[in-house]
């Protein structure tokens, strides 16, 4: 079973990317709702948090686990590929794969919350796989309270993401990568802020491709997994804001069943 987890119902985006390409694999979908956001906490208790999310997921079931949430895999994932036996894929490695792809002029920019952004994991991805590219970082804490008030088509949501992309405008960047589960939410708006010469790079869909790359690619992952079509999703707290953000990015309305950590 592919386990995914997140700080909360954002990486909604990663388990719907996922379903999509992978109709009928039994997924279980662990949202730390009591938690969130990760994004703004400190590195220590990120990884408490993600190695207890992981736990859960195991228990449950998961054989593979998917990192969905970027701050989570920023600063946990090596961790959790030391302490699980089970495969641990996160999700900054291919979308840096995506955005290197992509540049042409070695100009990259890349938004997600403030612990992604400090953790400078982007950055040094990037450098490693190919040196000299200029890497030009901003953090965006506004962003995810405005996807979970639903403020998608408000002026002011335009205005702000204008604001955080001037920086990254001025340094004529040509591709700019969504590192955080959210900000897919926001693709329409972040890709006309940032202009028609700027590629998009949705971390949640290169996500998608990497995990289906695995189950093709690797037979020790293939036979990991299940296809009867089951998908759980859980949450540790329970709001109705929580139930409309995710009916808004699955598109459908779908149980989330709480589970008391
Ligand atoms: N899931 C987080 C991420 O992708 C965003 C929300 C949070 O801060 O917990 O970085």
């Amino acid at each position: 079973m592919i386990g995914i987890f997140d700080s909360g119902i954002g990486g909604l985006t990663v388990a719907r990317a996922i379903m999509d390409r992978l109709p009928g694999y039994d997924i279980v979908y662990f949202g730390d709702t009591a938690h969130t956001p990760y994004g703004n906490k400190s590195v220590h208790t990120v990884i408490n948090y993600a190695v207890a999310d992981t736990k859960f997921l195991i228990d449950h079931g998961a054989t593979i686990i998917v990192v969905a949430c970027n701050t989570a895999s920023s600063v946990a994932a090596r961790v959790l590929s030391e302490k699980f036996k089970e495969p641990v894929l996160e999700v900054i490695t291919p979308a840096v794969d995506a955005a290197i792809t992509s540049t042409k002029k070695g100009a990259i920019g890349v938004i997600g919350t403030r612990a992604t952004i400090s953790s400078g994991i982007y950055e040094r991805k990037i450098m490693e796989k190919r040196p000299g590219t200029r890497v030009y970082q901003e953090p965006c804490p506004l962003l995810v309270p405005l996807v979970e008030e639903g403020w998608l088509k408000r002026p002011e949501t335009n205005m702000i993401v204008k604001k955080y992309l001037l920086p990254l405008k001025t340094r004529q960047i040509d591709t700019l990568i969504l590192g955080c589960t959210h900000y897919p939410v926001l693709k329409r708006i972040i890709a006309k802020k940032a202009g028609k010469n700027v590629a998009v790079v949705d971390s949640s869909i290169e996500m998608a491709k990497h995990v289906k790359q695995a189950v093709d690619s690797s037979a020790d992952i293939a036979k990991r997994l299940t296809k009867t079509g089951s998908i759980e999703f859980y949450v540790s707290d329970m709001t109705l804001r929580f139930e409309k953000t995710a009916r808004m990015i699955i598109g459908k309305s779908i149980r989330l069943t709480e589970v008391r950590g």
